[in-house]
Formats: C-alpha cells, structure tokens, sequence
C-alpha cells in the first residue's frame, strides 16, 4: 500500500494521503535557523540551538499527535465554514488534501470549497527569516470572501523552561503589536525577542494563545477562527502566538499571494525583514535554495539499473547525510532536542560521509570533535561545541535564570567510567578521508586545543586517539569496550569489544596512509607494527570457527559463540573483521555467509540473533531490551552498509546488493502499511523478526544508517573513491548490471565514468582509460576541467 509517491524531476516526495500512519517530516533552513516540519504543518522552528533557543513550540509525543505547527487556517466569512491549508489542525476530509517534501522546503496544498491553496515553509538565505508562502486562487466561480488566519505558537525558547518551572517561565514572556508585527520577547535573556509580520496590512491580530484558542478548545477549533474576529490580545507574561488575520475579496479565477515572516528579533528588525522579503526577494531565496541543492548533487550523480539506488543517491540519501551534518543529532520528532550538542561518534561518522559535497561544515566538525577530545586521547561522549571554541568564549555573558551554562572543566571531563571506546577512533579514518578528498594536506599541521589542558596539531591528536586505545586492552589483550562501543547497549566495561580493536585496526591503516602521504615514515612504520600486533591478536583470540566474537565480558565470558543460544551472531564484529583486513578471506566469507544465513530478513540485516531474552548485565543494557527492538535485533539500519562494504570486500556484488536493496527506503514505498514511515529517508531501526510489528520503520533523518548507505553505496559498491595517489574505481555490483555511469566531482574535476561490464562479473576491473589513455586511477586534473574515464570490468584486475 502506497501513500505517496516519488517526483524525482520536481525533487520532490508527494503525500497523496495525508492521514499517514506516523509523522513523515523534513528539514528547512540551511543556516543558523532550523525547522522540522511534517505533513501537516506540525514541528517547531530554532535558532542555533535546539536545546537553547526554540522559537516555536512543539508537543512532542502527544495526542493528537505532532501539534502544534505553523498553520494557516481560511474561513469562508459567508458561511463561516473554515479549514487549515495543511489539513491539520482542523481537519476537513482527507482527499482535498497533499503534501510536497522538498529539498529544504514543505509545501501543503489543499483544494477545499472551491478554494486551491498552497502554503511554503522555508527560511531565507541570508537571514534568520521563516517565509510562509501563501497563494490562493478562487475556482469556485463565484466571488468569494475569505479571513485569513495565521497561527504559530512561541516557545519559552529553552527546552527546560517550556517544559517546568511554570511559576518563573509563565512570566518571562511577553507580547505586543506594532504597525502589523507582533514582537515576542523572553524578557530574561538580552536578545530574546522574535517577530512575526507580514507582506500586508492585517486586519486583526491575536499574541495569546488563549485568546486565539479560547478555552476548551484545542487548535482544530479555535474560538479566533470560529468567530472571525481577532480580539487583539497581547500582554506582559503568559503563552504567546502569532495570529494576523486578513480578509480578502476573490473573484472568479482570482489570485492572490501573501507571505509571512518569522524571525529573529524586535519589531525594528520586524519592519526591515517586511521591506527586504518582497514576493520577488522570496522568489530569489526559494530558487538559491534550489541551486544550493543543485550544487550539492552534481558533486556525483548516478545511473544504473537499479532505481531505488538513483532515486537515493541522487537525491535523497545525500539531502538525508547533509541534514544530519549540519542538525547535528538532536532535531526531529524523536530527538526534541533536549541532549546536549553534538554526539562524538555519531558526529565523527557523519562528516566522513559528505566531504566531496560539503567539505567546509564537515571540516568545522572535525575541528569542534578535534577540540573535545582529551590530551589523554579520548573524546567527549556528549558535547557543546561552545564549550571548547575560543570566538565563542569570547561573547558576551550576562546572569540571568536562562543563561547558557558552561560547566567546569571537572564537570565536563569526567574520566574513563563516561567513555565510549570507540568515539574517537572514528575521527582518524574522518580526517584521512577529509584530506584524501580535498587534498588538503596542511590541516594534518593545524593546532588545535585539546579539551583539557595544551595543543597539538591535528596529526598529534590523531595519534592520541590511537595510542589511548592501545593502552586500553583487557586481559586478552582486546580492546576494553569500556562504557560502550558503538552499540550504546554493548556495556562491557572492563571486558573486551571485538569491534574496537577491529575499528582500532581499520584506524592504524588508515592514519599509516597518511604518514607515509605525508613523508612521516618513522611514524607510518611504527603504527604499522601495532596494527600488525593488533590483527595478530584478534586473529588468536576472536575467531570462532564460522564467525567472529562480539566480545569477552569482564568475567572473561566469550559474546557471540557457537554455544551461545542468544546473541549467538552479531554484525559489528563480523563486518568490521572484514572491513578492517582482521579476516583472512577464507574467514571473511564465512563470517559474511553467517550474516546472510543469521541476521538477514526482507527488511534488512538484523544487528543480532537470536536475540537476548535472559539479563546479563555483563554483556549490558541490550538484555534488556524487548527482543526486536532497537539494540536488540531488530534490524538497526547503520551498520546494514558496514555489511554492503564488507561484501564489496570480498568481491560478492550480488549478495551486497540483495542487502542494499532490502533496507533502501524507496523499495519500500509499496508496502507503507507495513513500514510506516517515511520512504525518502532511512530510519534508526526497523522492528525485527522477533517481534509482532516485524518491518516496522522508526526514526527517521537522525541516524549514522544514512551517511554510511551513502558512503558504502558510492565508494564501495560503485566503487569510485578519493586516494592520495587518484580517483580508484574498483566497483562490485550484480553479476548481472551490464553497465552504469557516475558523474563525480573531485578536487575540483568532474570526472564522467562509464563502467560497462561486458564478462557478467561481479568485481574486477580489466581496464581504465581516462580521455582515452590508459591508467590504473584517475588522475588528478586541473580544476574546471572534465575528465571522461571509461572502465572495463571483466576477470584479469589490472588495478
Ligand atoms: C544510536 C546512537 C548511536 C549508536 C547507535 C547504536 O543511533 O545515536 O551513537 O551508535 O544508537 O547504539
């Protein structure tokens, strides 16, 4: 069953039924002014900080589900009829209604008594600025008189205080109205104020919720709306929104177009925004956002036979990796944005992923993770970016009940017993990856502060980061798993983690590749000798005959064996065994043939099986989750591509794609009933075999899944990928694709690739030309120019 469906000529996903059965949301705004939106206008709008400076309300978690949001109500004043463009909040019947997702814009449309409408959310390039582009036309063929409503409600912009403490935060806010801009003012803080104003004269207003809502009434029935007339309301304290209200005559076939402004500041600044963002100024934002987007997507664009795969790369899974990069983790319907800053691994991996397309926010990334990680070598499991950036510290503080706290160093830096141990070995393979695709060779040299005391250059930290996990091995000689690995529910503590020493492992190469790219062979041999002594012990101690261990718990008890009858096979070890190099070949395809055989389902590879039933707190957290669910084998999407990258490995083109395509969410989009969520996005987990809602998606945009598909789809299945020494093109796909092209941007080239495939094989490569002469990769080029390389696969790899 099918709700919506893909327009990849409009870059555009269509909800033709809106009456989902979950929120399906996106993102607007590229800047320092975020929004999450649904289908229904539902979701909140922030400045900077989700945590810190919300400027729209959100009730997340609540019946009726995803309210408030930013809605326009119209109310045909000769019958007093009225509805919501967005079909929330009021809710008329269904069919007149659709919902167009785009790139950094949502578009609701509605066709309800004889009125075609469509209302635009999406924030200006250069200003803090929310438009909401109205347009109407009346079809009814008579003449008609409409009242136009805005609502939006304010929050007490911290999340903490719209959430308790109502005796302070009730009274810290306030509203007034000037010349058709209402100014909203958190009275504590220095800045707190926001307007909301439009490109027209109202003819009504309302700044208290209450007022607009009236009492025991909810937004799908306001009093406002339902009467006509505003009341004009304002005041020192209490909730605040954002009702104008227009009336207009429309006659036969007559258009007309109003737009809405929220942003950033008093009624002064109010007045500047209405006069900057006409409809052609807005006009002018919409198509930058269009041609930021196009910018970003010709940095590679695909075409094979496999169509779920182009509809993602092209468009969404890139949208989808950038969204996490610049939000960070903490925005959604799912995370509402009350977590701290940024999420260390979670952090590093993401910005490993869009480098070729936005290698200036991923390098800023790099720099803030660079910055919380400890002179001893570990990084900040949870952290602000603030805390650490020396422009930041230098800004004005004042004391107030809301002010930005920054703990003590103390409070911050809490020792060994909050370290995850694998946060920091993702940034090594981060940053070799960032100078592998811009060629940026001088930031290894760059001196950056360490989150406790000193400096030392990027390469240094590097080294720190290698060095506390060599230290940090348990009685096998494994690394320890510590607070946790990358499985937050993997709670080994002194015991010992399989995947850290193989991603210790696959960082040791990957930091080699750069010494010795830098001429720092002293520094490239020795790292060398403890990733061999690294892949000598892990060979010893975690084979286990068909596959890897997870890990031994502190009672050195093996996780992950032969004999266990729960949590028997697991994913990390295995893929990471293979992508790391740990494996021999034999062991690599054993381990992967036990992946297919244990862990695979339709809907993708579960993390692990069977799953745990019995408490362990030995092994951790995850026994404690419902089977099914989440950590505990249920088909946790972000280390599906660790899988896709693990097959690639081992040449295995068919079974990497059979796992590609049963997680890739457009695949999906026949059967929604089933999924539920969101098929443009991939999501957190999806529930597994051992559960009653067995294929259901859950946490959509927010998740590591996205820019890892991204990663493993371009660089390893297709195969084309940044070295220091050229462009590689080593692809592995379906044993029966006879050919398919990419378009790659690097360093500034766009390289044109053709691969055919004439042999049927699944890997190999027989030849290489780029404009006609023969090459193993494709060599750097001036900038500008277009390379045209053309590949022949077949059995003979010349590479
Ligand atoms: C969540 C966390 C991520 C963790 C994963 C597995 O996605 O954000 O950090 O690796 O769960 O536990």
């Amino acid at each position: 069953m099918q709700y919506g469906h893909f327009d990849n000529a409009a870059r555009e996903y269509v909800i033709d039924r809106v009456d989902l059965p979950v929120s399906w949301t996106n993102y607007i705004g590229l800047k320092d002014m975020l929004g999450v939106f649904n289908h229904t206008a539902g979701g909140y709008l922030l400045y900077k900080s989700p945590e810190y400076h919300r400027i729209t309300r959100f009730r997340p978690n609540g019946v009726p589900m995803d309210f408030p949001g930013h809605y326009i109500y119209l109310r045909d004043d000769e019958d007093g009829d009225y509805w919501s463009v967005s079909w929330q909040p009021v809710g008329k019947p269904k069919e007149h209604y659709s919902c167009r997702h785009g790139l950094s814009y949502v578009k609701y449309l509605c066709d309800y008594n004889g009125i075609d409408a469509s209302q635009t959310l999406f924030v200006a390039m250069d200003d803090p600025v929310e438009i909401w582009d109205l347009r109407l036309r009346n079809s009814s063929g008579r003449p008609r008189t409409l009242s136009v409503f805005s609502y939006l409600e304010f929050s007490f912009h911290h999340i903490a205080m719209d959430n308790q403490n109502f005796q302070m935060s009730l009274y810290a806010a306030g509203s007034r109205y000037e010349d058709g801009i209402i100014e909203h003012d958190l009275y504590y803080e220095e800045n707190g104020f926001q307007f909301f104003t439009g490109n027209f004269t109202p003819d009504g207003y309302d700044c208290l919720r209450d007022s607009f809502i009236g009492p025991y009434r909810t937004e799908r029935n306001p009093f406002v709306v339902e009467s006509g007339a505003c009341s004009g309301s304002f005041e020192k304290g209490g909730n605040h929104c954002g009702c104008l209200k227009k009336t207009l005559t429309l006659l036969p076939g007559e258009e007309c177009r109003l737009l809405f402004l929220l942003g950033e500041g008093s009624i002064d600044a109010g007045k500047q925004m209405r006069d900057k963002y006409t409809c052609e100024k807005a006009d002018e934002d919409f198509r930058r956002i269009a041609a930021y987007w196009d910018e970003k997507l010709s940095s590679l664009q695909i075409e094979t036979p496999n169509e779920g795969m182009n509809t993602e790369i092209n468009l969404w899974n890139l949208y989808q990796s950038e969204i996490n990069v610049m939000f960070s983790r903490f925005t959604s319907f799912i995370e509402v944005g009350g977590r701290t800053g940024l999420g260390y691994r979670d952090t590093a991996q993401d910005a490993m992923m869009v480098i070729h397309s936005n290698p200036d926010k991923c390098r800023s990334r790099l720099i803030e993770l660079m910055r919380a990680l400890t002179s001893e070598g570990f990084g900040l499991h949870l952290f602000e970016p603030r805390w650490f950036d020396p422009e930041a510290k230098k800004e004005k503080t004042f004391r107030s009940p809301t002010v930005i706290p920054t703990p003590d160093k103390s409070q911050i830096i809490t020792g060994l017993k909050d370290v995850c141990a694998d946060d920091a070995l993702w940034l090594v393979s981060s940053v070799v990856q960032y100078i592998k695709e811009t060629g940026e060779t001088d930031f290894a040299d760059l001196m950056v502060t360490y989150a406790d005391e000193g400096s030392g250059t990027v390469y240094e930290h590097l080294k720190k980061i290698l060095d506390f996990s060599a230290r940090q091995t348990g009685q096998n000689g494994i690394c320890k798993g510590l607070r946790a690995d990358w499985n937050d529910c993997l709670n080994l503590g002194g015991g010992e983690s399989a995947m850290v020493s193989f991603l210790h492992l696959w960082a040791l190469q990957n930091f080699c590749e750069l010494a010795y790219a830098l001429g720092r062979t002293e520094d490239a041999e020795h790292y060398r000798q403890i990733a061999e002594n690294v892949r000598q012990v892990t060979q010893d101690v975690l084979w286990d005959g068909g596959w890897f261990l997870r890990g031994i718990t502190a009672d050195n008890r093996k996780i992950g064996t032969h004999s266990d009858t729960e949590g028997k096979v697991h994913m990390e070890s295995n893929t990471w065994a293979v992508i790391s190099g740990a494996a021999t070949a034999e062991q690599g395809r054993l381990a992967m043939d036990s992946v297919d055989s244990y862990l695979y389902t339709e809907y993708g590879l579960m993390l692990n099986a069977p799953c745990y039933t019995k408490v362990d707190d030995g092994i951790g957290f995850v026994t404690r989750v419902y089977p099914g669910l989440k950590e505990n084998g249920a088909i946790f999407s972000h280390p599906n591509p660790w899988a896709w990258v693990a097959e690639a490995l081992l040449g295995r083109g068919d079974r990497a794609m059979k796992f590609y395509n049963a997680l890739c969410p457009p695949l999906q989009n026949d059967r929604i009933e089933i999924r539920q969520a969101e098929p443009y996005s991939y999501c957190q987990f999806v529930v597994g075999r051992d559960h009653t809602a067995f294929g259901r998606a859950r946490h959509p945009f927010m998740t590591g899944s996205s820019g890892w598909a991204y990663f493993a789809a371009t660089q390893y299945l297709l195969g084309i990928r940044p070295s220091f020494e050229g462009l590689i093109i080593d692809p592995c796909i379906p044993h029966d694709w006879k050919e398919f092209r990419v378009s790659r941007k690097w360093r500034g080239c766009t390289y044109e690739i053709h691969v055919l495939n004439p042999d049927g094989v699944e890997k190999g490569v027989r030849s290489i030309t780029a404009d006609g002469k023969p090459v193993s990769a494709l060599p750097l080029m001036a900038s500008g120019s277009i390379c045209h390389a053309e590949v022949i696969m077949g059995r003979g790899d010349n590479t």
